[in-house]
């Protein structure tokens, strides 16, 4: 994929061949009802494609409504949700997934994700996701906040490869290796808290390079990602951000200051933290 070519409708081939918009909305902390309603009524109407929410979100219900009022036609339409830590298991995780489907009040899933991966019952899990998608229930299958360990373990244990990993990364965690192995196993990583969860916006040698590109910091980190081939999920519910954070299929960062980017990682973590989960 040719850099400049980047678009905000522009999607990624997963490895059963479902395809996957490269950009979405992240709806982590917004709040349920009328607030998410509205934070993805807007996203869609600014050419969004891919919404990211979660059992644990508690905001399925509204994510479902917002794409129904939307009008837009559900295939064009690329929703994710995720098996919660308490769900795991065969038949909790097929039940789960019941729910949160009738939560969203859809007929199919594109993307089930296990959220974490629990200790002595992810494997269980897997087999569940499996079986959703040999029932066409939903469309791709894959995992969050999975490190190398993880996914040696499902790959030494399962046929099926995760269709994607998401998990945090950004200049301040550029999970290189991750990035690498996913890569070499056909897995598309997916970038969580692409914006630092705000906390890094502020951080002058950021300000620097986006004012080069008259870009804000927070398009400058969607950016990198989005020249990574890393499908990124930016959070905001507030119009004027959703807007801006999907402005950035204009620019190209030139692979001197990718190369600067990548030289900020400091392993900041803004979530929880999978590198010591067994
Ligand atoms: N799988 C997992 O374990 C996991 C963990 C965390 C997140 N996620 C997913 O990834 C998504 C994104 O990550 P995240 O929500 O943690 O963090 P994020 O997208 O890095 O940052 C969101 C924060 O940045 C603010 N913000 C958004 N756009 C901005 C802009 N242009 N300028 C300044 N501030 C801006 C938002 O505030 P406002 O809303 O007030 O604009 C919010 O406080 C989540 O929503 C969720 O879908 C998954």
């Amino acid at each position: 994929m040719m850099m400049e070519e980047i678009r905000i409708d522009t999607k990624v081939k997963l490895n059963n061949g479902v395809e996957m918009p490269i950009f979405g909305l992240g709806v982590y902390q917004a709040r349920r009802g009328r607030k998410t309603q509205e934070a993805v009524f807007n996203a869609l109407k600014a050419g969004y494609r891919l919404i990211d929410t979660a059992s644990m979100y508690e905001n399925e219900k509204d994510v479902g409504e917002a794409v129904r009022k939307s009008s837009i036609p559900r295939e064009e339409v690329f929703i994710t949700t995720k098996l919660w830590n308490s769900e795991h298991g065969y038949d909790p995780a097929i039940s789960a997934f019941e729910k949160s489907r009738k939560r969203l009040g859809l007929s199919y899933i594109d993307l089930y994700l296990i959220h974490w991966p629990v200790e002595g019952l992810r494997n269980e899990s897997w087999k569940a996701f499996e079986t959703l998608l040999k029932e066409g229930k939903c469309r791709a299958i894959g995992v969050s906040n999975y490190m190398v360990r993880h996914l040696e373990e499902l790959l030494n244990n399962s046929s099926t490869v995760p269709a994607v990993n998401q998990v945090e990364f950004n200049p301040y965690l550029y999970q290189k290796e991750l990035l690498e192995f996913c890569r070499n196993h056909d897995i598309q990583l997916e970038a969580y808290s692409p914006l630092t969860k705000g906390y890094k916006l502020n951080d002058p040698k950021l300000v620097n390079v986006a004012s080069k590109y008259s870009k804000s910091p927070a398009q400058i980190l969607i950016r990198w990602a989005l020249q990574k081939e890393v499908v990124v999920i930016p959070k905001s519910s507030r119009k004027e951000r959703i807007y801006e954070n999907a402005d950035v299929f204009d620019f190209t960062i030139s692979p001197e200051d990718i190369r600067v980017f990548d030289s900020f990682n400091e392993d900041l973590r803004t979530s929880w933290d999978p590198s010591t989960a067994p």
